[in-house]
């Protein structure tokens, strides 16, 4: 039977079915598997299933000859040098659909909560700060009406479309830009300098490549509404974090509901961490046990195409099948 090496346990039924059909060689830690690990139990497998937090280099995809496929547990694939693969022949595989309304439904977490600052009251009362000489008052804890504002949304896939939903019940006007022109209900197409100029609400759902990251330097964050609010749930490396924590501390920006970071986990020195109108989240835009399960099963289903030469349902460079 042929190796494959899972780089971390995974939920769901589907995992099994793999490990019957080849020899699965799980990691089961502790913590995460680190990039020499992965080094040292790859060689010799024909597949491996990964999740976004290994990095998938050419280097590596290169050093290991006899690996036939990898199946990622994500939708997103920037941790994966998807054009070696590709060079190699080697279709990868990912996790589209499932994760759409779960991370949308964080996303407007996000938003309200940066929008209400939910966090800075959780904060405030748990650190003992709620007292008669500092309570209700008619300023106390104002925020930023979401009901009636406008939403900005930067890439309208199935995200960006499954949040345009949402605010449509929040009776938010909703602007979007995307690459390529789409014509959504509801949904306003516009430029991405007039999305920035008019959004009270920023949310970001483009996938992280070459030509997308940086795409919110500090002159776009420039250009946003004074006051305005951004959310990411989409990938860290789209946002110039530190263009985006000076904007905030100088109150040119209301607030920002970030799940993802540029490095992760993020370290103590992100300026985004020390920043009160900041919510923040260590990359959870997916995480409900039901997704999670959707997500791994996906990816054993791509493990387990491969394994029978067949094509992969979900696979990000179709091209490798046809020659
Ligand atoms: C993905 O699958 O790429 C998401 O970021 C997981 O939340």
């Amino acid at each position: 039977m042929k190796k494959v090496l899972v780089t971390h346990q995974l939920p769901g039924d589907r995992i099994h079915h793999l490990a019957q059909c080849s020899d699965v060689n799980v990691w089961v830690g502790p913590g995460l598997l680190s990039q020499q690990a992965l080094r040292e139990e790859l060689p010799g497998c024909s597949g491996l299933v990964c999740l976004l937090t290994d990095r998938i280099s050419a280097e590596l995809i290169d050093a290991m000859p006899a690996l036939e496929f990898i199946s990622s547990m994500s939708v997103g694939v920037d941790h994966i040098d998807v054009a070696a693969a590709t060079r190699r022949g080697i279709p990868v595989g990912h996790t589209p659909g499932v994760l759409v309304e779960t991370t949308a439904d964080a996303t407007f977490g996000l938003l309200l909560a940066a929008a209400r600052r939910m966090s800075e009251a959780d904060r405030f009362i748990r650190q003992g700060n709620w007292r008669a000489e500092n309570a209700w008052s008619p300023d106390f804890f104002t925020g930023k009406d979401v009901s009636g504002a406008t939403l900005g949304i930067i890439g309208l896939g199935e995200i960006g479309q499954a949040v345009a939903r949402r605010a449509a019940g929040f009776g938010m006007k909703v602007v979007a830009w995307n690459r390529t022109r789409k014509e959504v209900p509801g949904v306003e197409s516009v430029s991405l300098d007039a999305l920035l100029a008019q959004s009270d609400f920023v949310s970001i759902h483009v996938a992280l490549s070459e030509e997308t990251r940086g795409l919110l330097d500090a002159s776009r964050i420039a250009q946003m509404k004074p006051g305005a609010v951004l959310v990411n749930t989409a990938r860290g490396g789209l946002v110039d974090e530190h263009a985006l924590a000076d904007a905030l501390s100088r109150g040119d920006l209301y607030a920002a509901g970030i799940d993802v970071f540029e490095q992760e986990p993020v370290p103590d020195d992100n300026p985004l961490l020390h920043l009160p109108n900041v919510v923040l989240a260590p990359h959870i835009g997916s995480a409900t046990t039901q997704t999670r399960t959707m997500m791994a099963d996906i990816a054993a289903e791509n493990a387990i195409a491969a394994l029978d030469g067949a094509q992969m349902p979900h696979c990000v460079n179709p091209s490798v099948y046809d020659s």
